[in-house]
């Protein structure tokens, strides 16, 4: 590859980590999105190809998020450039790990590497949200931060963006299971109620409170008692085929919590080491299997890294 071009990989990532949502998310090893930039002689914004999306995503740029986010970065900085944008998916769109935030985060990555901007990932991350913005049609960060920094995340606040990281206990590993269906962010928003009962939410912001601190300080049983999500789950676990064998088979292959990654269909479990977590792999699917519907799974620890150049 000629030295104005670069590739980028750009992880998945679990959003919410059960009670959560919109402030929590942790990046994945994999699976991820890859991104190639070429440097053009004219002034263009150009999406060259995108791969392993079906045909689905736009290539209008002001429609894909690649591109929006690219543009907006370069807008910024008053680049004026011409950039060719190839995406290659490799997780299913609409699958609740984070796929429109990683090509989002890919892309301002890949910019400033090629162009060296020397930007801070501080810099990039709202430029990222731009893009990511276009894809679910909402603000939320908890996919593009932890697919931007790496680690466990948690959005303090967003006027002004305040994001933290905490510390990944470290036998921490997460399982994937992603059933075929597709879910969109923002139909799976439109369903969640507009005001939460009081009970509710004194009940979640503990389990949020305990989560984080069990975290911290890498205790399991209190990540175990804390991942609970009595607001979101008893939503969307209806739109997920299975949900409740799905999450028993997981609980009883040994993981500590189990509960919708982002906004599905894909479900996240964590446990405390990698047999656990394969054999969680292997239960879930089994479930899933059963029901009649096709599954990929994923082992990971959380990735601490976030985008890398491969080439
Ligand atoms: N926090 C967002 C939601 C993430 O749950 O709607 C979407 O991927």
């Amino acid at each position: 590859m000629s030295e104005k071009s670069i590739k980028v990989f750009a992880p998945a990532s679990v959003s919410n980590i059960g009670p959560g949502f919109d402030i929590l998310g942790f990046a994945l090893n994999e699976p991820g999105d890859e991104i190639v930039l070429k440097k053009l002689i004219n002034s263009q914004i150009e999406i060259a190809s995108i791969t392993g999306d079906g045909g689905k995503l736009p290539f209008d740029i002001l429609k894909n998020t690649a591109s929006v986010a690219i543009k907006s970065l370069m807008d910024k900085y008053q680049i004026t450039d011409g950039v060719s944008i190839e995406v290659n998916k490799k997780m299913g769109l609409g699958s609740g790990l984070g796929s429109s935030a990683a090509s989002a985060v890919g892309a301002v990555f890949a910019l400033n590497e090629l162009f060296e901007l020397n930007l801070s990932k501080e810099d990039l991350l709202e430029h990222a949200l731009a893009g990511e913005f276009v894809a679910s049609k909402a603000i939320h960060a908890d996919n593009v931060a932890p697919s931007l920094y790496g680690g466990i995340i948690l959005i303090r606040g967003y006027e002004p963006i305040d994001i933290i990281k905490i510390n990944t206990p470290k036998d921490l590993f997460c399982t994937i299971i992603y059933p075929d269906i597709e879910i969109k962010t923002s139909e799976a928003r439109a369903i969640l109620p507009k005001e939460v009962p009081m009970k509710s939410v004194v009940t979640q912001t503990g389990n949020i409170a305990a989560l984080i601190y069990g975290f911290a300080t890498e205790n399991y049983s209190l990540i175990s008692r804390s991942l609970k999500d009595v607001i979101v789950e008893p939503y969307r676990s209806k739109l997920i085929t299975g949900y409740d064998e799905i999450k028993q088979a997981a609980l009883e292959a040994g993981a500590l919590g189990c509960s919708i990654s982002g906004s599905g269909p894909s479900m996240f479990a964590l446990s405390n080491s990698e047999e656990v977590a394969n054999r969680i792999a292997l239960e879930t699917k089994r479930v899933v299997t059963n029901i009649g519907l096709a599954s990929v799974t994923y082992v990971s620890e959380v990735n601490q890294v976030g985008p890398k150049i491969l080439n």
